[in-house]
């Protein structure tokens, strides 16, 4: 019989997102979405806006939030492509930056949509493992690999490489090294955005989805050189970033301080949770993101504290698995949801 399907589509496992519960009640602590709502001008902008201005197509360059997002990071309009998620930028970049039937790299355990993404393009992955506490590892010097998708801080440990180390390899790699910040803005005003405006090889890739509460919005971007951004540009949908996403993103970013007040509210939470369940016997891997990473005591297996958690209507993550399958991933949410969970652990 003629197959219908492309055998790498067939054989693909599709990435598994966290649950996104519709029943009410549950505590949702396992996509690492932000507990505090977006900005005010967010809200504004969805009252003001004129439903006939969407009979038109939006603008295809996203010209307007360009400018904003180069204002920003101090670079050139040329040198932002601006996606529908930062899961779009991932995607494209792995067409663009690999040969066919080429190489993805990463470390291991990271971002676990990098591999799905790698697969359905029919290109090989291949891991850096990283040590057993998660921390910097160089990648080898012959790491034959168009691309290198290095989060940072990672997903999902939390934990934040040192700039230098990271320039280093990028000087090394002959590759294209996409330095994923979905979290940066809760690392304390660190990131890798320098490498990004000064390496030929250097994409910096961003999101609004967790430090600008908008994960439902699908708004995501990548600074880098002009010839690297062009790539990403001419493999996009059309109209990748609807005209309704284009206003909101513009008044989110905005209003920067906002993000920032949250974020150090979550940063707060943070800490303090993360000494609770250190408290509590569990061993917390010191983290720059909005979740935390967490090793439960003795005599509680993670799956185990996982069901029971659910149980009492707190979700988390759980990534089953040699290197993941011992940890909880928990979002940072809200100081009163975080008090809950310490207590019905
Ligand atoms: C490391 C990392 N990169 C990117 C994303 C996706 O972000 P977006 O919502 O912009 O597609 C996530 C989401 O969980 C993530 O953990």
């Amino acid at each position: 019989m003629k197959k219908l399907i492309r055998p790498s589509v067939a054989g693909l496992t599709a990435y598994t997102p966290g649950e996104q519960p519709r029943v009410a009640g549950l505590v949702k602590l396992n996509t690492n979405e932000n507990p505090y709502p977006p900005s005010p001008a967010v809200a504004q902008v969805l009252r003001d806006f004129a439903a006939e201005s969407l009979r038109l197509y939006p603008d295809p360059m996203c010209n307007a939030l360009r400018g904003r997002i180069a204002e920003l990071a101090g670079c050139a309009r040329e040198q932002v492509f601006v996606g529908n998620g930062s899961d779009e930028v991932l995607r494209l970049a792995m067409r663009a930056f690999t040969q066919p039937g080429g190489t993805v790299a990463a470390f291991a355990p990271t971002y676990s949509l990098y591999p799905v993404l790698a697969a359905a393009d029919e290109l090989k992955y291949r891991t850096v493992p990283l040590p057993e506490d998660f921390s910097w590892v160089m990648p080898p010097a012959d790491l034959d690999a168009g691309l290198f998708c290095l989060a940072n801080p990672n997903a999902p440990t939390g934990v934040f490489y040192p700039l230098e180390s990271i320039r280093a390899f990028c000087r090394a790699f002959a590759g294209v090294v996409l330095i994923d910040e979905a979290y940066v803005d809760f690392a304390g005003g660190r990131d890798c955005l320098e490498l990004a405006k000064t390496l030929p090889n250097v994409l910096v890739c961003r999101t609004l989805s967790k430090s600008y509460s908008l994960a439902g919005l699908r708004l995501g971007w990548a600074i880098g050189s002009p010839e690297l951004i062009g790539a990403l540009y001419k493999l996009k949908d059309s109209y990748n970033v609807d005209g309704l996403a284009q206003a909101v993103a513009l008044a989110a970013l905005g209003d920067v301080g906002w993000m920032q007040t949250n974020a150090r509210r979550i940063v707060a939470t943070r800490e303090r949770v993360a000494a609770g369940l250190a408290e509590r016997g569990f061993r917390v891997t010191p983290s720059a993101a909005n979740f935390l990473w967490v090793l439960p005591p003795a005599g509680m297996p993670a799956a185990d504290l996982f069901a029971q958690l659910r149980e009492k209507k707190f979700l988390v993550r759980y990534f089953p698995g040699p290197r993941t399958g011992d940890f909880l991933r928990i979002t940072v949410g809200s100081d009163e949801q975080m008090d809950a969970l310490l207590a019905a652990i």
